[in-house]
């Protein structure tokens, strides 16, 4: 925490300029910026389940090892998902840890759609691990299947805490992270064009649908036969 300059009164909150707000307590400030967020780094992963003779999967951020030994993982799961109520009820999944290979397809064929609507592994190669859920063939360096040990309840999400019970290498390949997904594999996107017409002389753009006969351009003082369509 950084040392406060100013005390404000009562510890209150105080909007600053730059959308953030600033608190002080006992003579720190605080500012919460959430962009602070985005710094922390994720993998991404595909999260297989099955029940009843259904395979489904989604795409989380969320797996991380806590513990080596024993060997345990922890995934967070939207309570809104399919696979979260398949995870619930049979105590076992599968993360296949997605490599930088993966393209957004992918990522939509399992992150953009409900397994409710969709049989997500139509298409997909892959194959039944010891626990009886499905791990990606393709653009996966590596499969985690477990078996959970406790669920926390999150309110939008639940915790599973699980214990790993088979793993293996399958690419050399980099792993997929979160921030290469957000800035090369996530489409950009598109730009709206503006409409107008652009000074043959100079390059000004003037933004709009019409151009008035009197016309003068603010920078080189050309009229308006001098400028032209243009999209920008
Ligand atoms: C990049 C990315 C990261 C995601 N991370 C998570 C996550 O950590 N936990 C989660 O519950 N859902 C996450 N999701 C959302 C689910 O993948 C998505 O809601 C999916 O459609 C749920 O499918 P299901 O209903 O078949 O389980 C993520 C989606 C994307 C695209």
């Amino acid at each position: 925490m950084q040392k406060c300059d100013k005390v404000y009164a009562g510890g209150r909150k105080r909007n600053l300029s730059n959308g953030k707000f600033c608190a002080s307590a006992k003579g720190m400030v605080i500012i919460m910026d959430n962009k602070a967020m985005y710094k922390l780094s994720y993998g991404l992963f595909v999260l297989c389940a099955a029940e009843n003779g259904k395979d489904n999967a989604c795409i989380i951020n969320t797996a991380v090892q806590v513990t080596t030994e024993p060997n345990r993982i922890t995934i967070a799961v939207n309570k809104g998902n399919l696979t979260h109520d398949m995870i619930a009820n049979t105590g076992v999944f599968t993360v296949s840890v997605l490599d930088a290979s993966t393209t957004f397809e992918l990522i939509k064929n399992f992150g953009f759609q409900s397994g409710r609507n969709a049989d997500k592994f139509s298409g997909i190669p892959c194959k039944r691990t010891s626990n009886g859920t499905m791990r990606l063939e393709e653009n996966s360096s590596a499969f985690i299947s477990a078996k959970v040990i406790s669920s926390t309840d999150l309110g939008t999400h639940t915790l599973f805490l699980a214990e790993v019970t088979d793993c293996e290498v399958l690419s050399d390949k980099e792993p997929l992270t979160y921030a290469y997904y957000q800035s090369n594999i996530k489409p950009k996107p598109e730009r709206q064009k503006k409409k107008g017409f652009v000074c043959t002389v100079c390059g000004y753009f003037h933004e709009g649908d019409e151009l008035p006969e009197d016309f003068v351009c603010p920078i080189c003082g050309h009229g308006a036969s001098d400028f032209e369509a243009a999209e920008v």
